[in-house]
């Protein structure tokens, strides 16, 4: 998987790069799911939290538990979402028990798993029969403007290795039926799949690039692998790309989404 180091950052660097998607993300996942109140929730590669918050509100934070690799976020999740149990660990060594969670839902980490299809049916066997496991990962080869202008913006300044780093080249499972695929392949039934669409605020182009230089997610990470002078052509080129400046605009997000259930 490419890049899952880049997210051993500060939370607040990530929450105001794509972060700044995640709350209204993990609501129109949760619906997409059909999470209902009632149910004990999973959330892997929780991140600093969005969707464990998300769940709390809805299921209650003792029915919730979150899991990822990233020792900063599995901080910042235990803080921002207080009474859920929040473990450090990867898609592919849950530490629960088979059936333990009517609903496992991740939210764009299925193309940062070391091995999807392992971590897939990890997120099976830790949710009981009957019960949910959902995810969404970015269209990132469309309609995901933040990334998509970037990553045009990166080939358009060095074109080799912008090229090869676009994660709507690299990523996995983000074509339309991928992750439908997928969650067949370990055996789900009930397969259903579908977009999401988002949208965040900025208040200049500044809020958008800034969290770029600290190297938060493979976007932060090329832009910090440049130099001085790279740097200040891709700041120009994204900025011209989306055709925002010194005012306050928004920003659109679409992501691919499946659920399945355990047979
Ligand atoms: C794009 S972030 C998404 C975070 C959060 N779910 C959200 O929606 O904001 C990707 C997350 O996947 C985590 N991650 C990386 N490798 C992972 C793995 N093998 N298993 C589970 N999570 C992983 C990263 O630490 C990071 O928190």
């Amino acid at each position: 998987m490419p890049g899952a180091e880049t997210f051993r950052v500060a939370a607040d660097a990530y929450d105001r790069h794509v972060g700044r998607y995640g709350a209204p993300l993990a609501a129109a996942l949760i619906d997409f799911a059909g999470v209902e109140p009632g149910m004990r929730a999973l959330d892997v590669g929780c991140g600093p939290g969005a969707l464990a918050a998300a769940l709390a509100e809805r299921l209650g934070a003792a029915s919730v538990a979150a899991a990822d690799p990233s020792e900063p976020f599995v901080e910042a999740c235990r803080a921002g979402v207080p009474g859920a149990e929040v473990v450090a660990a990867g898609a592919e060594a849950l530490p629960f028990a088979d059936g333990a969670f009517d609903a496992t839902l991740s939210q764009l980490v299925v193309n940062f798993m070391r091995d999807a299809e392992a971590g897939v049916r990890e997120m099976a066997r830790v949710t009981r029969p009957g019960g949910i496991v959902a995810s969404c990962v970015w269209d990132y080869t469309g309609e995901m403007t933040l990334l998509r202008a970037f990553w045009d913006a990166a080939s358009e300044v060095d074109p080799d290795r912008g090229a090869a780093a676009d994660g709507g080249a690299v990523m996995g499972w983000c074509a339309d039926g991928e992750l439908a695929q997928l969650w067949r392949d370990a055996g789900l039934a009930d397969v259903h799949s579908g977009t999401l669409a988002v949208r965040a605020a900025y208040t200049d182009f500044e809020d958008l690039w800034s969290p770029l230089l600290t190297g938060v997610a493979p976007s932060g990470a090329f832009c910090t692998s440049l130099d001085d002078d790279g740097r200040a052509a891709l700041h120009n080129a994204y900025r011209r790309r989306l055709g925002v400046g010194d005012g306050p605009f928004e920003l659109t997000a679409r992501a691919w989404a499946v659920a399945g259930t355990v047979p």
